[in-house]
């Protein structure tokens, strides 16, 4: 795998003092990445749609050091109050990008963040923390080296969150994103997400993803150490063949607009994530009754109004409700008189695909 391209080799200009800002949205795989190797190299590809309106926002403050060491100094404050528990995953981050990015030893970094989401709504904010995070490390990079081509930045940005965390490879772009080298997806890579490359059924345009909060508490059991498990899983091989099967059928439902088969793959795909955890050695289970009351909800709604309703989970109790735009209005009344109370206070997010990062 050629890493190399994301070495920086020319002289590097000198700046004593800026500040980025960008902000990157959360994203929701279709098809999951669940288990990997190292350096955070997936198992099999995945394929997420962008959100737009769950996202984090950091600015990082960019200041010279007297004397570069070889410690990566910086500050974390989260929603204006210092966060000393998200250090140790950022620290490790630095860790693995130093190669990649020798210049953050030169600067002491202030990084100021904050999540559009409600602060532990139990989703998972490190897609679009860290992708907001690689994108001020770009933006730096832009200025220190002059001249990189958006495509190069794009690339590189991915490649760095996905040495933070994997799934935040998918945050960069959108509105649909492959992360993980498939054979019949040109140009993916294990290193990098990279969009998805053919025209999309305008069905999925602005799809719609209503996260029903049914659970807003810590998770029991992290993803990492659900990945972890996927080592010496007895359904591991399978599952990581039937993933790359289904990245195909998606890819073509994805183009032709067939909706029924699009929500047969989305849901199998879910409740197989769930069923890898079930199986796992030690097992667990991160669906609440909550989770379960919703999906055979979802499943009877569909039925009974020719509905293109679907879910999808990530891994935790949170259910995400997706459908097209055209049936936002209906769908919207379901969800607010039968779903909603299945929530904690009722809370959900409103949210559909988007354009990935942005500049502030
Ligand atoms: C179930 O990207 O959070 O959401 O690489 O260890 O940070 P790390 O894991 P992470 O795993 C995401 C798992 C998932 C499926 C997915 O997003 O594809």
């Amino acid at each position: 795998m050629n890493t190399d391209q994301f070495l920086v080799t020319p002289a590097l200009k000198s700046i004593e003092k800026v500040s980025f800002t960008w902000q990157t949205p959360s994203n929701i795989a279709l098809v999951k990445y669940w288990g990997k190797s190292n350096p955070q190299i997936p198992k099999n590809a995945s394929i997420s749609f962008t959100l737009s309106n769950s996202n984090t926002t950091t600015k990082i403050d960019f200041v010279k050091k007297q004397n570069t060491t070889n410690q990566v100094d910086f500050d974390l404050i989260f929603e204006g109050k210092p966060k000393p528990e998200f250090k140790p995953k950022i620290e490790e981050f630095f860790n693995r990008i130093q190669n990649y990015c020798p210049y953050v030893f030169d600067y002491k970094m202030i990084i100021s963040s904050e999540n559009s989401f409600p602060h532990s709504s139990g989703i998972a904010s490190s897609a679009s923390g860290l992708s907001a995070i690689a994108m001020c490390l770009l933006s730096l990079e832009n200025e220190l080296v002059a001249d990189l081509s958006k495509e190069y930045i794009t690339k590189k940005a991915s490649f760095l969150a996905r040495l933070g965390s994997g799934s935040a490879s998918r945050s960069i772009e959108g509105p649909i994103v492959v992360w993980g080298n498939h054979p019949e997806i040109e140009g993916s890579s294990d290193l990098f997400g990279v969009k998805f490359p053919h025209n999309v059924h305008p069905v999925f345009e602005n799809y719609q993803d209503v996260i029903l909060l049914v659970d807003k508490g810590e998770k029991q059991v992290s993803s990492t150490v659900g990945h972890g498990l996927m080592h010496n899983h007895p359904y591991a091989e399978t599952r990581f063949k039937q993933a790359n099967e289904n990245l195909i059928l998606l890819s073509e439902v994805l183009q032709n607009g067939n909706l029924e088969k699009f929500i047969n793959i989305v849901e199998s795909e879910a409740l197989t994530l769930h069923a890898m955890m079930m199986t796992s050695n030690p097992y667990f289970i991160l669906m609440k009754p909550n989770t379960l009351e919703i999906i055979n909800r979802i499943w009877s709604y569909r039925q009974e109004n020719q509905s293109n309703i679907c879910f999808t989970l990530d891994a935790g109790a949170n259910v995400h409700v997706l459908f097209p735009e055209i049936e936002k209005t209906k769908i919207m009344q379901f969800i607010d008189n039968e779903l909603s109370r299945f929530c904690q206070k009722k809370h959900y997010i409103c949210d559909n695909t988007g354009l990935g990062a942005r500049q502030l």
